[in-house]
């Protein structure tokens, strides 16, 4: 089997294309590295079933000549989309940028697939798509759905999308509603961005808001092995899944608390005011997972526990920049 993954330089596509390539599959990525780089493909690019190709996936015709490329050697039968803006506030200030990196991204995939055949589709989707919704555990079939960010906005756009080309060429479609994830190689998110701000000032250590918010946290290990799962075991059509830990989360101010921990022993954590980081960030969302676990997976590790693994990780791979 021959397979697609878009965003691969990312954090997310260098994990799961190691594992599609240990499962013997060959693996064609692409990515604009926009946001992914080179360095994080490092163990990828000398593997013999590994080939990759540097494209913005909206540029016209981009996306067709490089899966035409790849089809040279093997037709591709699926393909795993995770091309998207990952950075919230940036489409916050910026629609634009989950207009394209988030939206159309989906859009001109779809039409690629469709003009080559390909029937089968996953996707990465996202917490997002939710809104707001408290301390109510959020369950796929729950409504109604009212994003806060347009990063939230174009993947629940994408989600439509996929779900119609589902009626007309698509065999079979996988969303995937990640939780946060953490690991490395970390491109982006909160512990990233803590243990450089460490870096910066040793001393101190600035939080946006008051470290209230609370959320669920899966290892990318955990999420890589729980999307391979859902794809060989669930039977729907459009299959629709929560991935996340089996718990309630834990705040920013517990991340914070770990990361000073393991950077700065020393370091003095001063928070800020109101309990969101930016607009657009949901304060607070506890995953309903029961959908996950019915269907035969459960997580190993808490959302705690995945921090703590991930900080290690995250921590050293920093020292080494
Ligand atoms: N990491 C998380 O916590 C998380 C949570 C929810 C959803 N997701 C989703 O999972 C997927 C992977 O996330 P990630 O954490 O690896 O993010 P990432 O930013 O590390 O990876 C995304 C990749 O997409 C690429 N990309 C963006 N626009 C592109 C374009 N126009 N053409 C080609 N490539 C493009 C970027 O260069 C990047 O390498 C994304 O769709 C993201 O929205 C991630």
């Amino acid at each position: 089997m021959s397979i697609l993954i878009t965003g691969i330089a990312g954090f997310v596509g260098v994990n799961l294309a190691q594992a599609m390539l240990d499962k013997g599959l060959r693996v064609c990525g692409v990515d604009n590295l926009s946001r992914g780089n080179l360095s994080n493909m490092e163990g990828l690019l000398s593997h013999p079933l590994f080939s990759f190709r540097q494209i913005d996936m909206t540029e016209p015709n981009a996306l067709l000549d490089a899966c035409k490329a790849f089809f040279v050697q093997e037709a591709l039968t699926e393909c795993w989309h995770l091309a998207a803006n990952s950075d919230i506030p940036a489409g916050v200030s910026n629609p634009e940028v989950d207009l394209k990196d988030t939206f159309m991204t989906t859009h001109c995939l779809l039409d690629v697939m469709k003009q080559l055949g390909m029937k089968k589709l996953a996707f990465a989707s996202s917490s997002a798509i939710y809104g707001d919704h408290g301390s109510t555990a959020l369950v796929e079939h729950m409504g109604p759905l009212q994003p806060i960010s347009n990063y939230g906005a174009m993947k629940l756009a994408s989600e439509a999308a996929i779900s119609a080309a589902a009626e007309s060429f698509l065999d079979k479609a996988w969303i995937f509603r990640f939780p946060n994830v953490v690991g490395v190689p970390a491109t982006h998110g909160v512990m990233l961005d803590f243990v450089r701000k460490l870096k910066q000032t040793p001393e101190r250590l600035q939080v946006l808001g008051d470290g209230s918010q609370q959320k669920g946290y899966l290892h990318v290990e955990e999420l890589v092995d729980a999307m391979l799962f859902i794809h060989d075991c669930a039977t729907e059509k459009r299959a629709i899944y929560n991935i996340g830990a089996d718990d309630k989360g834990v705040t920013v101010k517990f991340i914070a608390e770990e990361t000073v921990r393991a950077a700065r022993p020393n370091a003095h954590i001063e928070y800020g005011l109101g309990n969101r980081g930016w607009v657009g960030d949901v304060p607070r969302f506890v995953y309903s997972i029961e959908k996950l676990k019915q269907l035969g997976w459960f997580p190993k590790l808490n959302s705690a526990q995945a921090v703590q693994k991930a900080l290690a990780q995250i921590v050293a791979q920093e020292q080494d920049n």
